[in-house]
């Protein structure tokens, strides 16, 4: 019996320091991945490279409720069937979110439609160049990639990337 014992006391603390490798592998693996950029919101959103702070996103999500919400959805999800022009051949407003094309484009492009409104002939996006500072057109597609998912958000910044 004692013998017995013995044993199981000697095969337990055999195992303990393979335990204690595997918290520390798992625990250090979890703290890279938090660190890591591109994990979640641990990454600041940029704009042409430039870091976006806070209070310009703060402002950015007033200019677009304001502004682009009416057409683009309060959460960016656009107009339903935004693929299909309604009988006067003018397009619904798309998604700004994951769902839509506007990750497809580099900031630059993205901020030449804010201001100078959608390059259709009969496109019912508004031009912002006289509404809005640049300051707030910043702003607001800092917010729009709010919306976005970190590969929607990792594609659009390396296609701005070798657009410069
Ligand atoms: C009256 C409705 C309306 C409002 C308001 C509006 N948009 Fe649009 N927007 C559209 C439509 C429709 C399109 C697509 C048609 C086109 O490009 O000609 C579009 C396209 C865009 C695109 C290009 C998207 C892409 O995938 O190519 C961007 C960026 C954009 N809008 C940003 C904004 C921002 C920012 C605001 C607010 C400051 C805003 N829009 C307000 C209707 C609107």
């Amino acid at each position: 019996m004692v013998k017995q014992r013995q044993q199981s006391k000697q095969s337990r603390s055999h195992y303990t320091p393979v335990i204690i490798i595997a918290i520390l592998l798992i625990g250090g693996g979890l703290t890279l991945l938090f660190f890591s950029p591109g994990f979640g919101q641990a990454q600041p959103i940029t704009i042409n490279g430039q870091s976006i702070t806070d209070d310009q996103l703060a402002l950015g999500e007033t200019v677009y409720e304001t502004n682009c919400a009416a057409c683009h959805g309060i959460e960016g999800e656009g107009q339903p069937n935004w693929k299909i022009p309604d009988q006067n051949g003018v397009l619904p407003a798309p998604p700004h979110d994951s769902t839509g094309h506007t990750w497809h484009h580099a900031d630059e492009q993205l901020l030449g439609i804010i201001a100078n409104g959608g390059s259709m002939p009969d496109s019912a996006m508004p031009g912002y160049q006289h509404i809005l500072s640049d300051e707030e057109m910043v702003a607001v597609l800092g917010y729009i990639k709010t919306f976005w998912g970190m590969q929607e958000y990792d594609f659009q910044q390396q296609v701005t990337h070798n657009s410069n």
